[in-house]
């Protein structure tokens, strides 16, 4: 590859779209990604020129030729952070270095080209820049980032791209339960699968992501609002995923012992920039064990619901940050899950609380942090 041009954040071209900037809706008629920022980033590689100079220029559609494999063979991958502004007005991405090396792995996962990762944080940063105005200043609200790559070459062949374009959009988002925390309702389906060993579910590619629409809307007309994913292993199910998220598990263990647990990295899970983060954060508590170890459905999880061990279950990704759960339904049977049985009308358990404002304290700079990186 000697003699291709790298990405290349000083060869960064801005255009502008002249005038004023669009103002942001009110902020409480925000639905996650709907409102887009008025520019995007833009950059062209090729296989014999490498990586072309960065553009951000005014948002606007993209002209690809039919042929395109990211249309036909879902040579395609994307990621999604968030950037915050904090009392000072000024804005923070939140370890956008975790989410910049995701995206190469993913890309690399499809032949898509490798980049510098610290290259393309600095893109953004100046995306952000750009864009500044409407970054919204709220607690709860932030401006989402999707960095996406595609392959755009115009040939049918099936085979590794020749030509790709890597596009970043921003959208301004507001909480996800902008009237407090609802909890939602799983269903724990053993039919469908989201990923498997050797597949590519520890990679943020847009094909894992289409064909979990069908079991959702199936579990939806069932009254669940998302999937646990569940891996066959044996006669037992470990539990994976929730919907788009990780999952966590607080719990008495069988030793008696107070616990955290999510499924190891591998294979059959994301690897989440939340789900590190709050593993790093319960880490630091020192009344919880922490452990990354396979749950299994029946003699790990069914169990402790019978002997009423289960303390909080919740999903964490970077959309809803934390996502409680009441209710699992798993072959047939509908299982409840306690959020807070000291406060039942509370809507999230008392550690996914304390966790989420761990997190939002570091996201919006209220306490100083090398994960919150200024822009
Ligand atoms: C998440 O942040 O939980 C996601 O995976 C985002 C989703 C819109 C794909």
């Amino acid at each position: 590859a000697s003699g291709l041009h790298g990405l290349d954040a000083s060869q960064l071209k801005i255009i502008r779209k002249g005038g004023e900037p669009t103002p942001l809706p009110p902020l409480d008629t925000l639905v996650f990604g709907r409102t887009f920022s008025d520019h995007m980033l833009d950059v062209d590689w090729d296989v014999n020129e490498g990586w072309r100079a960065p553009v951000i220029r005014p948002f606007q559609n993209l002209s690809i030729h039919p042929a395109a494999s990211s249309l036909h063979y879902a040579l395609q991958c994307f990621d999604g952070m968030k950037a915050y502004k904090d009392d000072s007005g000024r804005i923070r991405m939140f370890r956008p270095d975790m989410n910049a090396r995701r995206l190469l792995l993913s890309s690399q996962r499809l032949g898509l080209p490798s980049f510098d990762e610290l290259q393309l944080v600095e893109c953004i940063k100046a995306l952000l820049s750009v864009d500044s105005s409407q970054v919204p200043q709220k607690d709860g609200y932030s401006m989402y980032i999707r960095p996406t790559s595609i392959a755009t070459q115009p040939t049918l062949g099936v085979g590794p791209p020749s030509q790709t374009k890597l596009f970043v959009i921003l959208s301004p988002v507001g909480p996800y339960y902008p009237t407090g925390f609802k909890p939602v309702q799983l269903l724990a389906d053993t039919h469908y699968i989201r990923a498997w060993p050797g597949g590519t579910g520890d990679r943020k590619v847009g094909a894992n992501y289409g064909p979990t629409i069908l079991p959702q809307t199936l579990g939806a007309k069932k009254g669940y609002s998302q999937m646990l994913w569940l891996f066959p292993e044996g006669d037992d199910y470990r539990l994976t995923e929730v919907g788009t998220m990780n999952l966590f598990i607080l719990w008495k263990n069988e030793q008696g012992e107070k616990e955290l647990v999510t499924e190891p990295l591998g294979d059959l899970i994301l690897p989440g920039v939340t789900r590190d983060s709050i593993i790093k954060l319960a880490q630091k508590m020192h009344d919880i064990k922490v452990s990354e170890r396979p749950v299994y459905m029946k003699k790990d999880f069914l169990k402790a619901v019978a002997e009423k061990r289960i303390l909080e279950v919740f999903g964490a990704g970077t959309a809803a940050v934390v996502s409680p759960v009441d209710r699992i339904g798993f072959d047939g049977v509908d299982y409840p899950i306690p959020v807070d049985p000291d406060n039942p009308s509370a809507g999230i358990g008392p550690l996914a609380k304390k966790l989420l404002k761990e997190l939002n304290d570091i996201q919006y700079g209220r306490v100083p942090h090398e994960w919150s990186w200024l822009v």
